[in-house]
């Protein structure tokens, strides 16, 4: 597994570990020690998820140290705004147990108005130049929210974390983060298990001696989305890390991109009201 750069120079592993769903406690806990012993050094986590402790307890007891390791986490919908960011960062990194975040990101945007994204961007960025996150993201940001952020940014979004997967592509924000440098990371990338099923995807997966999810991520890093795959499960937390031994066609990246829309979660940005 190869590091990918972000626009600020932070180095960041191309394949993270996903947790949502995760039970936290001792599942969290097996789940993300598995992922660790197996090669994963990137953990994506949320204040929402509610598993932030077994995250950091995890992380402490592999014994890997903090640096060679990259945490994300995120901002929830309701600590919006400058203070509540700046209260609710904190209270990650508690839970975290740890010394610094790797990656902060909004979750959501707020859809009807941009000045909460605002205010809690300024938090994120005095918490950047204490040296307390290492980079600055969002996630479900579409390009109407992006810009009035991007207008008022000192520092710039570095990434992105949207759905994103075969049947769910999402052109227009990934073409508008291109242009502005930001990386994608794709959330859902197996379709949270929606896709998993599919003949077409499974037709091209076998004719390259790998599982539809293995085909999934793999044309995640072809498209240049860094995926976040979850699982419980040992042999897929396995499964899913072997995806560079192969390389999809240019053509049947070509059939993947076509496919028409399908396996979509249903979360549309601006119609979100959590
Ligand atoms: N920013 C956001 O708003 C947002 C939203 C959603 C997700 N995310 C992030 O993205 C991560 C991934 O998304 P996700 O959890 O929705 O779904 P996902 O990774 O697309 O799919 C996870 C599902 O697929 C199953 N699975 C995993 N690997 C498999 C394999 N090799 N073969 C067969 N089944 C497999 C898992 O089952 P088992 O666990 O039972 O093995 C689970 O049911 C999340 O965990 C979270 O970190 C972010």
């Amino acid at each position: 597994m190869q590091n990918l750069k972000l626009n600020n120079g932070v180095s960041i592993p191309e394949i993270g570990f996903g947790t949502w769903q995760t039970p936290d406690g001792e599942t969290a806990v097996r789940a993300v020690k598995t992922a660790l012993e197996y090669g994963y050094t990137h953990i994506d986590t949320a204040a929402c998820y509610e598993n932030e402790a077994s995250v950091g307890h995890a992380v402490r007891e592999s014994g890997i140290p903090r640096e060679k390791l990259f945490i994300t986490t995120k901002l929830w919908n309701t600590e919006r705004g400058y203070d509540s960011a700046l209260k609710a960062f904190a209270a990650s990194l508690q839970k975290l147990q740890l010394e610094y975040i790797d990656l902060y990101l909004i979750h959501w945007p707020d859809n009807k108005n941009p000045e909460p994204n605002i205010a809690s961007w300024k938090a994120f960025e005095k918490l950047y130049k204490e040296g307390l996150i290492k980079a600055l993201g969002v996630s479900n940001f579409q390009p109407r929210h992006l810009r009035p952020l991007l207008d008022m940014a000192e520092i710039k979004p570095a990434v992105n974390q949207i759905e994103y997967h075969p049947g769910y592509r999402q052109e227009e924000t990934v073409e508008f983060c291109r242009k502005h440098d930001i990386l994608v990371e794709a959330w859902s990338p197996l379709g949270c298990g929606r896709i998993l099923q599919d003949s077409n995807l499974r037709r091209i997966a076998q004719k390259y001696n790998k599982s539809i999810a293995q085909l999934c991520l793999r044309w995640c890093r072809q498209n240049g989305t860094l995926p976040l795959p979850k699982s419980v499960t040992p042999e897929r937390i396995k499964e899913n890390l072997r995806v560079f031994d192969f390389e999809i066609s240019a053509e049947d990246m070509q059939y993947i991109n076509d496919l028409p829309q399908f396996g979509w979660s249903g979360l549309e940005p601006d119609k979100v009201d959590f």
